[in-house]
């Protein structure tokens, strides 16, 4: 058995409450954390499994606005969704928590004020972006430009998502608002650093003296390279009007930077928890009297957060002084899905609550697959097709198909009751060697997060299981040698009652399935390997089917759902619509089309439709109201080459007028292009 702590602190990172769930999220940092959580409760660890809804930020008010309806709308919508879907997936956290509740706010600000009176910010007045359009400074997901380190062209102001680096506004390349698509001026604004600088050394000795070798190289090396490059100040605050109040004189009107607020949002989900249940909170947070009591913290997260989570919190819980620091931060790559990036505005995803509705009570399948193939250590990929075969290879073909012999062999030969052994072979002692072997193994490669090859090993042990009765044949010798047989069966169930434990960390539904059909309650991990499980005599109950096939047609419905999306994003289309009435070649020459070049683009106000667009057409610069405000963002039409009808009469649109017409090829469904030339051309270049 491995040795463990008493108390652990298990995190997950807190969702953005602007979407639904997909198989990446899970993936990423839910299903990893969920198999830790649940072995630690089988070694009857005292564990707080905490996550909730991160409810701040950019994410959310952008999200917002694109809808047309308020953040609180958002919030409280994927809040109730994404809590359900993790339910109804098994992910057991003892509390999804809110960063919008008051509590939070309160804790956040406790934090901000702890830190500020202890003189761990500089205030600094600073240049930084801002958009005159909508009088908003820029930052976070805000703005957008070219990360300096990896040439990424859509790095946030905080952070560059393709190679991780933390970032300030102005460190980008060709910096744009993504709220105007317009180059942003520079203003001054007075914000709270945290000067990261200060905590350089710290933060290397804290590193590299305790957690080289024993992080995972991939989060490891990431931190190092940082460290590397020095670690520079950055803004605690933001000029925003969604998130936490700063708690000083001076800063009305200025909110905590959503990454400050969110992982403490881990600790005030915690205190709830403990409001509710009557525990003590401080006990899985602050440091103890004696060090040796301390609770253990674990961060499961995805790659996109391992700064904040290695470098940045640890320093805010360091400077603060009374709370305990990260063990491990277990960080997983990436999950793809039939080849490409998962992608929420592409609909590339396989959402998990629409899989909830297509594949009910096969929540565990999933779970299975993606336990299979997580990105522990580098990318890695989700298709339908091994999903189908985890499935029917391996979970009804050697788990499912052991079990039912085992159960259902029981209930015909002994009504139900275990039989009582004789001898042992050679070959069943070998058997239970191996059965002895099987927890300590799967135990020690969840301790070292490599929750792949527990699997593997969980599914050699139900093969184990399966081999032992297709090579012992009990079914040929009931007849001559029903003495040898009671033996086998015994066996065979004390086998089936050791995966009840085992499996349960990655398959809990069919856990719980398990024991019901064996009739027992949960045991705890201490006793697995033991082949004295099942008393003889002890009655169990009927064989019930724990898996079943997936058939081609099945997966082949989900591969198409995805082909659509692959459609739609192409906007191509089977459908061709049918061809106008013929005209006149002087019907055509009337038109006047020319190319243009979009200067700026705005979302018109109430209308979830237009944009508004500044076009250079060479002969003037005119507004031209478009259509395509559903298809496109403001941000991401400026400087394109158009092809523009210019002497279409001048409409009124929506208190406007727009002066023309930009052509777009448009497919059956409605999916949008823009008509471009080649190559650049000059702007008011003729087209016939
Ligand atoms: O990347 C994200 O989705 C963030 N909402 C994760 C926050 S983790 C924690 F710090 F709250
Ligand atoms: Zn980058």
């Amino acid at each position: 058995m491995q040795k463990l702590n008493n108390r652990y602190t298990i995190t997950a990172a807190l969702p953005y409450a602007n979407g639904p769930l997909h198989i990446g999220h899970i993936a990423g940092a839910y299903l990893p954390a969920d198999i830790f959580v649940r072995y630690l409760r089988l070694r009857k660890k005292e564990v707080a499994f905490m996550c909730g809804s991160d409810e701040h930020g950019a994410a959310i008010t952008i999200r917002a606005k694109k809808e047309g309806i308020t953040p609180n709308a958002i919030i409280d919508k994927y809040h109730e969704l994404n809590k359900k879907t993790f339910e109804k997936f098994g992910i057991a956290f003892d509390m999804y928590h809110r960063t919008s509740e008051p509590s939070h706010h309160e804790l956040s600000q406790e934090f901000f004020t702890k830190l500020y009176e202890k003189g761990e910010f500089e205030e600094r007045e600073s240049e930084q972006y801002y958009d005159e359009e909508f009088n908003q400074f820029l930052a976070d997901r805000y703005i957008t430009g070219k990360c300096p380190k990896c040439g990424n062209e859509s790095a946030y102001g905080d952070q560059c998502e393709k190679c991780g680096s933390s970032l300030n506004p102005t460190d980008l390349i060709n910096p744009v608002s993504t709220l105007s698509g317009k180059t942003p001026i520079l203003k001054k604004t007075t914000h709270w650093f945290l000067p990261l600088d200060k905590y350089q050394e710290w933060m290397e000795k804290w590193l590299v003296e305790g957690k080289k070798g024993k992080w995972k190289s991939n989060v490891y090396g990431q931190c190092s390279s940082w460290l590397n490059q020095g670690l520079q100040a950055r803004a605690m605050t933001r000029d925003l009007d969604w998130g936490v109040d700063v708690p000083l004189k001076g800063a009305e009107g200025k909110k905590l930077y959503v990454w400050l607020d969110a992982p403490i949002g881990y600790i005030s989900a915690t205190k709830q928890w403990a409001k509710d249940t009557g525990n003590d909170w401080e006990k899985f947070w602050k440091k103890q009297e004696n060090p040796e009591d301390d609770s253990t913290l674990i961060h499961f997260i995805g790659k996109d957060n391992i700064v904040f989570h290695c470098i940045i919190f640890p320093v805010i819980l360091h400077a603060h002084g009374d709370y305990i620091l990260p063990e491990n931060v277990p960080a997983n790559e990436f999950l793809n899905l039939e080849g490409h990036k998962l992608s929420t505005s592409r609909n590339w995803a396989v959402w998990l609550h629409e899989y909830l509705e297509s594949f009910p009570g096969k929540e565990d399948v999933l779970r299975y697959a993606l336990a299979a193939t997580l990105p522990e250590t580098k990318d890695s990929e989700f298709t339908w097709k091994d999903f189908q075969t985890r499935n029917n290879s391996e979970l009804v073909a050697i788990f499912g198909n052991f079990i039912n012999r085992a159960v259902v062999l029981t209930h015909k030969y002994y009504d139900g009751k275990v039989p009582e052994r004789g001898e042992w072979f050679d070959y069943d002692q070998e058997i239970l060697n191996e059965l002895k072997g099987y927890p300590d193994l799967i135990e020690e490669k969840i301790v070292n997060y490599k929750f792949r090859e527990a699997l593997a090993a969980m599914m050699e042990f139900a093969r184990l299981g399966n081999k032992y009765l297709a090579e012992t044949e009990p079914w040929k010798l009931q007849k001559e040698n029903p003495e040898r047989v009671k033996t086998i069966m015994n066996l065979a169930l004390q086998i089936a009652a050791n995966l009840s434990i085992v499996c349960e960390p990655f398959l809990p539904f069919t856990a719980t399935k398990l024991r019901k059909m064996l009739n027992i309650e949960a045991y705890e991990w201490d006793l697995a390997g033991s082949a004295d499980l099942l008393e003889a005599g002890h009655q169990i109950n009927k064989a019930e089917l724990l898996f079943e096939k997936i058939e081609d047609k099945t997966v082949e419905e989900q591969v198409n759902k995805l082909e659509e999306a692959k459609k739609a994003n192409a906007g191509g289309s089977p459908e061709v619509t049918p061809m106008k009435e013929e005209i006149k070649f002087e019907d055509f020459m009337k038109m006047d089309m020319r190319v243009g070049t979009i200067l700026t683009a705005e979302k018109v106000k109430k209308s979830n439709k237009l944009l508004k667009l500044t076009i250079d057409t060479g002969i003037d610069k005119r507004t031209i109201l478009s259509g395509i405000a559903k298809h496109f963002k403001a941000e991401e039409v400026v400087g394109k080459q158009v092809t523009v009808l210019v002497n279409l009469a001048p409409r009124p649109m929506m208190g406007e007028v727009s002066e023309g017409m930009v052509l777009m090829a448009e497919d059956s469904e409605g999916n949008l292009q823009f008509m471009q030339p080649g190559a650049e051309v000059n702007p008011g270049s003729t087209i016939s």
